[in-house]
This record gives structure tokens, C-alpha cells and sequence, in this order.
């Protein structure tokens, strides 16, 4: 099949070269002139596992196009995907004007060229109830016919960063919102490649599949939430939160995934997503409780780790150094979006503290937002050198089995902040690590560490630190 997807973030490229790779061919619109030439260069914009195979692969067999205009991407389009950013305005509100400002693009191009055939609008943007409607109501009023000249689908896309390649190829489900027959039909043929092993494609009406992604990522922000709410409270009754958290998890009702406390949910979607649907709720004079607080708590948890730091050093931060591993709202993506590191080191510099940060894929998007404002460390070991504390923000793997030896060396004070669990706390303290976790314990460092636990967690000569 021939498709536009006019957007090329991180949901457009990645959804453009999916299809690709299924053998459709695909031409990607976007305003930014340097991002598509880049594109066009051979260059990524965005680090994600497997896309850069995918987009390499369809490139080179020509199946795979960048451009900036859209009109060259219209006519031979029988699919238009629009992949546009909805940031959130003032009230929380999801911003439209991208997308209804593209559709009346198309809309307008369509009348121009009546020769052209009908074509399908998919919105694969995160949109509010009711987009749909507006989207088909723009091509209403130019004269042209829904169901005979165009159809408006929803279509919204479950990609969670760093596995959005694995999503899109093998989704669990795909939701395809459409009361038009004709577009079902067409949509259905497009995604039987990627549900072969069985995962339903669901047809429903266009409001119901807005709504269904909201409720998604509502939903999973809420059971995060909830844990971190239960960690707390673990952390005050002297319980451990990972064997809570096991417990629950095997109950099937419940499951076994999405359950780690933590710095509070970040990222691009789940903010901006809970406050727009709290927000559409209120519109239509419903007050979303739950959703309140949930973004209520998600704020005093991305501050928690920067007030437990501070409450260490009596308010003392000034000049302090401190290390900081990990500034991705996640592990596998360079993407700060909202990110929980960015929340403490804001909150850091702001008492003085002078710190040293290192993450293997987020310093030069950090860099773009804090400048010369922090140091950063060319590995994960060098940010340690002379800091009185580690604080770990993102659970790369890397910083799970790390070389403690090492880390003791260069630390001037053993003392880390872990806002991911990555580590034993009682070990950590056999260690002689002052070790603070989410909903854990916290057991009194050994005066005298176990130097058979270091040397087991030693990669190189623990003395020379290098
Ligand atoms: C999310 C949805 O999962 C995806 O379906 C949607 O379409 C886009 O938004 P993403 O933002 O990439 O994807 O991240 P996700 O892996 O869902 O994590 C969101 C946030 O929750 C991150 O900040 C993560 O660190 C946090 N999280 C996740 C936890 O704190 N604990 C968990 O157990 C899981």
C-alpha cells in the first residue's frame, strides 16, 4: 500500500518505517527542513533499539521517503497517517492546531485535485474525544463526501520508547476507530501482517478508540503511582516494597508487570495524557478524583530523591558535589521529556549543589536544557571522582552490576540515593555502603566491609580506581 505520515517524531518515523519494512511504501512529511534532510542523509534523529536497521534496510530499497512537502506526498497516498505533536496548553488541555491545521491542508489539496481518489486521514496522535469528528467535520466542509472521497480514522498507536520498534512489529492489540466499513476493511488489511501470531485488531467507533488510549495510559500511570504510594508507606511501616510488589504481582487480576515504585512516572505521554484527559472530564462536568491526585503524587515523587538528599546534608548543598547517574525518563531512550533526573537536578542546583552527571545516551539532551549549569562526566565511574554522593535517576542496565570496588574508590563518601532499586540493600550495606532505596529498608553500613562481596563485584584492579 501506498501511505503519507505526515510528522516525523518519534511516533512518525518509527510508525513510517514499520510499515516499510512490511513492504508498503511510505513517504514521510515534515516542516522541519533539517530533520529531513538529516533523514534524508542517512541520519536518525532519535536513538531507538532496531530502527535504525528498519529505516537503513527500506531506504536503500527505496521504499522508504523523507520530504517536507506535503503536496509531493498526497497523490499517490491512499493512507495519510498524521503523526503531529498535541502539547498540552496552559489549562491541560491537548493543542490541536497542528492536526486540524494539516487536515484542512489535505482537505484543501483534495478539492483542488478532484482526480485524486478517495483517501483515508488517520490520526495517530494522542487526541481528545471527539478529534475524529472535527477531523472528518473539516473535510465536510469543503463539499467532499465521507465514505465516498475520504474516511477519518483513529488509530492510536501503544509504542513505549525503547521497544517501539518490538511494539509496533508484533503489537498485542491495534484499535482502529471507524464507523466507515470501507476504511475498516482497508485499515484491517494493513495491520494483518503484524498481528499473524493472533493478537486481535479491534474495530470500534472513532470516540471509543480516542478514549480507549486514554484510558491506557491513564490507567498505567495510575498503578505506578499506586505503588509509590505503597512504597512510601512501606519505607514507614518497616516494610519492603519488592516483596510486596512480588506478592501482589502473581495475582492475575493484578499481574506481574508495571509495578515498580520509584522517581514517579515521566516521559512524553503519561503527563501530558493524564492532565488532558482529567481535563476533557472536566469539560464535560466530570471531576476525575483519582487522576487528580495521581499527578498530585507523581509531583512530590519526581521531588522525593532531592528532598531525601537534602534532609542528609542538613540543607547544606552549597559547593557540595554529587554525582548523578542516569537522565533518561527511562532506560533505552535518550528522551528527557519530563523527566524525574531533571525535577532533582533542578531542584539541586537550585540549594548550590555542583554536580556531575553522566547517562550513556541523554548528555547532549540534557546539555540543550541545563548548559554549563552541570559537569558532564565521560563515564559512568569518572562522575564519581571526589562526589559525596551518587544519586541514580534511570535504571540503564549498565548501572545495575557495576564494579562497587571501583565506586567506593572514587566516591568520597559511600553514599548513594537509588530512586530505580537497582541494588540489595542489606548487601549493599555488608559493602559498607550507605545505601537509601524507594519503600526498602535501610540497613547501617558495615564499618568494616566485606571484601569478598567487593572483590566478586570488581571488573578491575579496585586500587587504581581508573
Ligand atoms: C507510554 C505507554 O507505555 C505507551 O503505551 C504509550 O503509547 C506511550 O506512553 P513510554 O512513555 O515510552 O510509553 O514509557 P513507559 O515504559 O510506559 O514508562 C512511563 C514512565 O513510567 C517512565 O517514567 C517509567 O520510568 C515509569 N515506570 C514504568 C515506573 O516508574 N514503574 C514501572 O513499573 C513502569
Amino acid at each position: 500500500m501506498k501511505l503519507a505520515i505526515v510528522g516525523t517524531g518519534y511516533v512518525g518515523l518509527v510508525t513510517g518505517t514499520c510499515f516499510a519494512e512490511m513492504g508498503n511504501e511510505v513517504i514521510c512529511v515534515d516542516i522541519d527542513a533539517r530533520k529531513i534532510e538529516k533523514l534524508n542523509r542517512g541520519e536518525l534523529p532519535i536513538f531507538e533499539p532496531g530502527l535504525e536497521i528498519y529505516y537503513e534496510r527500506n531506504r536503500r530499497e527505496g521504499r522508504l521517503h523523507f520530504t517536507t512537502s506535503l503536496e509531493d506526498a498526497l497523490p499517490e497516498s491512499e493512507v495519510i497517517f498524521l503523526a503531529l505533536p498535541t502539547p498540552p496548553g496552559e489549562d491541560g488541555s491537548a493543542d490541536l492546531s497542528y492536526v486540524l491545521g494539516v487536515a484542512d491542508q489535505i482537505a484543501r489539496w483534495m478539492v483542488a485535485h478532484p482526480e485524486t481518489g478517495y483517501k483515508i486521514i488517520v490520526n495517530k496522535s494522542t487526541v481528545p474525544v471527539g478529534t475524529a469528528d472535527r477531523v472528518r467535520e473539516i473535510f465536510e466542509s469543503y463539499g467532499l463526501k465521507a465514505g465516498e472521497q475520504f474516511d477519518v480514522v483513529s488509530n492510536p498507536e501503544f509504542l513505549r520508547e525503547g521497544v517501539a520498534v518490538d511494539d509496533f512489529m508484533k503489537p498485542e492489540r491495534v484499535i482502529i476507530g471507524t464507523r466507515s466499513p470501507r476504511a475498516a476493511e482497508i485499515m484491517t488489511q494493513l495491520y494483518e501482517p503484524f498481528v499473524r501470531q493472533g493478537n486481535p485488531i479491534l474495530v470500534m467507533d472513532e470516540r471509543s478508540s480516542e478514549m480507549t488510549k486514554y484510558a491506557a495510559n491513564a490507567f498505567l500511570a495510575t498503578k505506578i503511582t499506586f505503588m509509590n504510594e505503597i512504597a512510601n508507606v512501606c519505607e514507614r511501616v518497616g516494610a519492603n516494597v519488592d516483596e510486596v510488589r512480588r506478592g501482589i504481582g502473581l495475582d492475575s487480576r493484578i499481574g506481574k508487570q508495571f509495578l515498580y515504585a520509584g522517581i514517579g512516572f515521566g516521559g512524553s505521554c503519561f503527563p501530558k495524557d493524564v492532565k488532558a484527559l482529567a481535563r476533557t472530564a472536566e469539560e464535560y462536568g466530570y471531576a476525575f478524583q483519582i487522576l487528580k491526585a495521581v499527578l498530585d503524587v507523581n509531583e512530590r515523587q519526581r521531588r522525593l530523591l532531592a528532598e531525601r538528599v537534602y534532609d542528609y546534608f542538613e540543607g547544606q548543598l552549597e559547593g557540595r558535589r554529587l554525582a548523578v547517574w542516569g537522565l533518561a525518563f527511562k532506560a533505552n531512550t535518550d528522551d528527557v521529556r519530563e523527566a524525574p533526573s531533571h525535577v532533582i537536578i533542578r531542584k539541586l542546583l537550585e540549594h548550590g549543589a555542583d554536580l556531575v552527571v553522566f547517562d550513556p545516551e541523554a548528555m547532549a539532551n540534557t546539555r540543550a536544557v541545563f548548559g554549563d549549569a552541570l559537569t558532564y562526566a565521560p563515564g559512568m565511574y569518572e562522575a564519581l571522582d571526589g562526589a559525596e554522593a551518587l544519586i541514580i535517576c534511570t535504571e540503564w542496565n549498565e548501572f545495575r552490576r557495576p564494579d562497587f570496588q571501583r565506586m567506593r574508590n572514587r566516591l568520597a563518601r559511600p553514599l548513594i540515593f537509588d530512586g530505580r532499586n537497582l541494588y540489595h540493600p542489606k548487601r549493599m550495606a555488608e559493602m559498607g555502603f550507605e545505601y537509601y532505596s524507594i519503600g526498602r529498608p535501610h540497613y547501617p553500613p558495615h564499618a568494616n566491609p566485606d571484601p569478598v562481596l567487593l572483590a566478586s563485584s570488581s571488573t578491575t584492579d579496585g586500587k587504581t580506581g581508573a
